[in-house]
């Protein structure tokens, strides 16, 4: 991913999807990013989340997805996506918490596949979909 890459992913996704900057100690240690895609608009893609080794196992990852889930640009969003690779075991663990709290299932399928897109120089990434979930669900069981 080049820099320019992420400059107009960012200018053009955060008005989307504002994303908070968790800290401690004063530094950031909490990014994500992500977006809803124009035909999708039931979905918030995450296209990354990630946090400062120090401030892991806090459950940051959960809530800053959960928060920019409760926002009012995401008021119709009812599934989650996000592409990972086998090997990220703390991804797959922090997705698959997310879809037990919202009481909904979690699917995968091999989406860009090592061979085909990344002339086998990076890992196959799988598509995983969340949901649909209720809203509530949000409130009521993802919030601690
Ligand atoms: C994946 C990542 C964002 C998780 O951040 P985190 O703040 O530690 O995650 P949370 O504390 O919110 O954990 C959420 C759930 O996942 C589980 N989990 C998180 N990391 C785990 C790990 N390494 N092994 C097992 N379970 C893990 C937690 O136990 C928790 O489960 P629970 O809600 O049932 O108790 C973090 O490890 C990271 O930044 N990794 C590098 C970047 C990356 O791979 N990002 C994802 C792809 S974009």
């Amino acid at each position: 991913m080049t820099t320019q890459c992420i400059a107009i992913f960012c200018s053009a996704a955060t008005s989307q999807v504002p994303a908070p900057s968790p800290s401690l100690d004063g530094e950031v240690v909490g990014w994500i990013s992500g977006y809803i895609p124009p035909d999708h608009i039931d979905t918030l893609f995450v296209w990354q989340v990630c946090v400062s080794e120090k401030a892991r196992g806090r459950g940051l990852a959960r809530r800053l997805i959960t928060a920019v889930l409760a926002r009012n640009v995401c008021a119709d969003v009812t599934r989650i996506q996000s592409t990972i690779t086998k090997d990220n075991g703390a991804s797959w663990a922090l997705f698959g918490s997310i879809a037990e709290r919202l009481d909904t299932d979690l699917t995968r399928k091999a989406h860009f596949r090592r061979d085909d897109h990344f002339d086998g120089q990076h890992d196959t990434e799988f598509l995983v979909t969340i949901g649909p979930f209720e809203r509530e669900a949000l409130t009521i069981r993802s919030a601690a």
